[in-house]
């Protein structure tokens, strides 16, 4: 599990060989005026690797997401993206992502397959042997779940197919790196499954690499191969959803019954809490309940931590749970 601050990670090269991250940031920070909204954050991202940007409302995930893809300028620190940095991308480097933004609302005349040819051709000077551009627009227009919309004017969408939309007008470049910012947001359960199916497929088939912020740890936890939560200007936590839920709320929670008494208890080690449970009362117990923390008890300790001011500590806790 990476950790706050790993900045020896950064320093080594310690990529696998003849791998170079396709993100690397190291103590960004970004300032508004006088208020620190990033404090210095630090993180990598492989080749096909899907990660997710998780925190509450105004954690500086926007932000983060703006400053990689070259839309914002940060304040400091270190950061580079498709091995450039975001400050001096060119045209050749932007065609080789696909962003979408948290809200867009635009192009409202056009038509589906018509907007998403014209933004098509964008990409044909970037076309590559081993990375065709753009899509079959067709083909696109089915991925995503819009068939029966392709010949409509985009005004007339809905919200969930005006976002099918969008992750369509994101990824029509074939991109190696893609952003998407909340990106289910307005999507029915059925739209979000095919969304998440469609996330998998990008990641695994092209190999794309994904940065996906979202404030839905249900999302965080079905997408990701890896979580980076971000409260306090600060990543709290960098890792896979098992090892965040095993190592940073390790305690479980036993219940059972013994003579028609309920009781419960929280334990770090519930095989073997469960194993003497038995040894001592054996056949009187009842009702035997196991409860692992979820990654939601996970985060919210994590974000009440943050509210309370408590970051710092958080943050120790967090890297002493890693080692
Ligand atoms: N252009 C801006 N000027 C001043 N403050 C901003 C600007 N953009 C964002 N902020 C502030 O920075 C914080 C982080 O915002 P944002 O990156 O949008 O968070 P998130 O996407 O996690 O909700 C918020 O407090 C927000 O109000
Ligand atoms: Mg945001």
């Amino acid at each position: 599990m990476a950790v706050v601050g790993d900045v020896g990670r950064w320093a080594r090269n310690a990529e696998p060989a003849g791998e170079t991250a396709v993100i690397a940031v190291r103590d960004l920070r970004m300032r508004y005026g006088s208020v620190d909204v990033l404090k210095g954050i630090d993180f990598t991202a492989q080749r096909g690797e899907v990660i997710t940007l998780l925190g509450p409302n105004g954690a500086g995930k926007t932000t983060t997401i703006e400053i990689l893809e070259g839309f914002r300028m940060r304040s400091a620190g270190e950061v580079s993206v498709l091995g450039v940095d975001p400050g001096n991308g060119n045209e050749r480097w932007r065609a080789r992502m696909g962003v979408v933004l948290q809200s867009w609302r635009d192009h409202g005349r056009w038509r589906v397959r018509e907007l998403l040819y014209h933004l098509g051709r964008y990409y044909v000077p970037y076309s590559t042997p081993e990375r065709q551009r753009p899509y079959d627009v067709d083909e696109l227009i089915q991925t995503v779940g819009l068939g029966e919309q392709a010949g409509q004017k985009i005004a007339s969408l809905s919200g969930g197919q005006r976002r099918r939309l969008d992750v369509a007008i994101g990824i029509i470049g074939r991109p190696e790196l893609l952003f998407l910012d909340e990106p289910t947001a307005g999507f029915d359960p059925h739209a979000r499954r095919d969304f998440h199916d469609l996330v998998h497929r990008l990641s695994d088939l092209d190999n794309a690499t994904i940065l996906l912020a979202t404030h839905d740890l249900d999302e965080a936890e079905k997408l990701a191969d890896r979580i980076l939560i971000l409260a306090g200007g600060r990543i709290v936590a960098n890792g896979s959803a098992d090892q965040l839920i095993r190592q940073v709320a390790g305690q479980a929670e036993v219940r059972w019954s013994r003579g028609g008494e309920h009781l419960v208890h929280s334990t770090e080690d519930a095989s073997r809490f469960v194993r003497e449970l038995f040894a001592q009362h054996g056949e009187e117990i009842a009702d035997l309940e196991v409860r692992r923390a979820s990654l939601e008890d996970t985060y919210m300790a994590m974000v009440h931590r943050y509210e309370t001011g408590h970051v710092e500590e958080a943050v120790t806790e967090f890297e002493g749970a890693s080692r």
